[in-house]
Formats: C-alpha cells, structure tokens, sequence
C-alpha cells in the first residue's frame, strides 16, 4: 500500500463474531483489494479486512473501473479457506448471498444475477471481485472484495454505469447507517462462511437459486472464448451455469458476462 493513497484510517470495533478482525475503514484507498492483496501476499490472518470510504482505481471485473463515490461501501476481506479448490467458486455465491441477505433485511428484494451481481429491480445495487492465489491444489488466499451502493448518490456515477444502477438509500423510505449495514453484513457474512467451510454446499445453492433472477432466463455470456447464446437450465454443485445453447448443446460456463435478452437494447 502507497502510503500516498490515504488521508486517514480508522479501527472499528463492530462486536460482531470473531470472524472479522477489527476492519481497518481507510478515507481512501486506491483500490482495497490491491491492499488487501499485499495484506495477504504479506501473511495477514483470514478475517482480515480493508475497507475505504472511497477509492481512486476500484476495480471491477474484466479489468473494468468500479466507480467508487464517497457515501458507497468498498470493502475487501482476507480468507484462507481449507475446502477443495474445486468448491472455491462457491465462495462467490455466499458471498453474494450474504449481501443479498444484509440488503434484504431493510425490507428490500434484491436478487442475484450471476455471476458476481446483486440487484433490486434489474439495477445494479452491489458487485464482487474474489481474486485467489494458490498452487493448484490448495488455495492460499482468497481476496473477497465487495463494493456496495449503500448511500450512493447517483448522479455521481457516470451516466452509462447511472441508468443501470440504484443505491439502498434510493429504495428507501429513510436514511441508512453506514456501521450498521456493516456489522449485520459481518454477522451474515461469518454465518454462511461457516457453512461454506463445513462444506454445506447444497444449503448454499439452495439458497442461491431461490434469491436469484437467473435461472430460467434467456441469455447471452461472453466468455474468455466466446459469445454463447441459450437458456440458463441450473448451477451445479461446482458453481458452473449449466446453459442449454440454441445449437441445442448443454455447456458448462464457470464465469462470464450474462446479459439478459429481455434486458438487451432491441432498438
Ligand atoms: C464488478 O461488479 O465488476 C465487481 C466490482 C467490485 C468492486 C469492489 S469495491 C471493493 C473492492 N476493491 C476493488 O477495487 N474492487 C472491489
């Protein structure tokens, strides 16, 4: 971490499980999960976490830019799970579960667009970013990064990322607390990581596949190798989409970009 890229830091001390370890809230950062990353390359415990109050180069998947106004949540946790590698990609279900669940306590129905997508009326509320090192075999470190739009003010997004997105305080009725939001997301989070460690996979796909809008949809995922177009039939117990292709093929698809046909532009 440069040290040029925040101004001050707090220590929180949120009572929730032992789980998470006093987070670290930096005014800014450049990007969490660069620290977090360091943090964890340098040997820093699992529950280990960083968050920002805003980021200078958040970032999102496919090396895209997570536009990170002051009033969001960007936070990245250090894990170091002992499960199977192949079970890793489930990690990205709970953790999406767990925002799911945090924002859904506030009376709000968001849902899970896979893969790393949490929304509430088709806009995008909240997005994850896990990055993993390991040898192959065993999993060193997982970085679960998280950005949230809990008090976003919208109009500071860029009008293209704008029309596709809302904020929690947008659906709601009053304010909400950012330390709050915070240690129910925690308690949550330690919940499901518990059943993730104790390898209750179906308990987690489970309750994946009841929160999200996925499945049974009509889509188009581009992937590292390609567009395929087809509808999405269900998630096996790795995590893959199992998608039923207009050529008439079932493919298996870890990760993508899904679009929704009934959400594609047609003019
Ligand atoms: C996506 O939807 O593309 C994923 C966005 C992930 C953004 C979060 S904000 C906290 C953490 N730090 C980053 O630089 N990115 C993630």
């Amino acid at each position: 971490m440069n040290k040029s890229t925040f101004v001050k830091k707090t220590t929180l001390f949120l009572n929730t499980l032992d789980f998470v370890k006093k987070p670290v809230v930096f005014d800014k950062l450049d990007s969490t999960n660069l620290t977090a990353k360091a943090l964890a390359k340098a040997g820093a415990k699992e529950g280990t976490v960083v968050i920002a109050r805003t980021q200078s180069h958040g970032r999102g998947r496919f090396d895209r830019i997570w536009q990170s106004p002051p009033g969001g949540i960007y936070l990245s946790l250090i894990l170091r799970p002992t499960v199977p590698i192949q079970q890793a990609s489930l990690l990205s279900f709970m953790t999406a579960l767990a925002v799911t669940k945090t924002i859904r306590s506030y009376g709000v129905l968001a849902t899970i667009k896979w893969p790393n997508d949490v929304r509430v009326n088709s806009r995008k509320i909240a997005g994850l970013l896990l990055e993993s090192e390991g040898d192959g075999s065993k999993i060193d470190y997982v970085v679960v990064g998280i950005g949230i739009n809990l008090c976003v003010d919208l109009k500071n997004l860029s009008s293209a990322i704008q029309e596709k997105s809302t904020s929690l305080r947008n659906e709601l009725p009053g304010p909400v607390d950012y330390y709050d939001f915070l240690k129910i997301f925690f308690m949550t989070f330690e919940d499901y990581y518990s059943d993730f460690q104790a390898q209750k996979y179906d308990k987690i796909l489970t309750e994946w596949k009841a929160w999200s809008d996925t499945l049974g949809k009509r889509v188009k995922i581009k992937t590292m190798t390609g567009t395929l177009q087809g509808t999405v039939d269900d998630v096996d117990n790795s995590g893959f989409l199992i998608l039923r292709t207009e050529k008439g093929d079932t493919q298996k698809i870890i990760t993508g970009d899904c679009l929704y046909f009934d959400e594609l532009d047609h003019t």
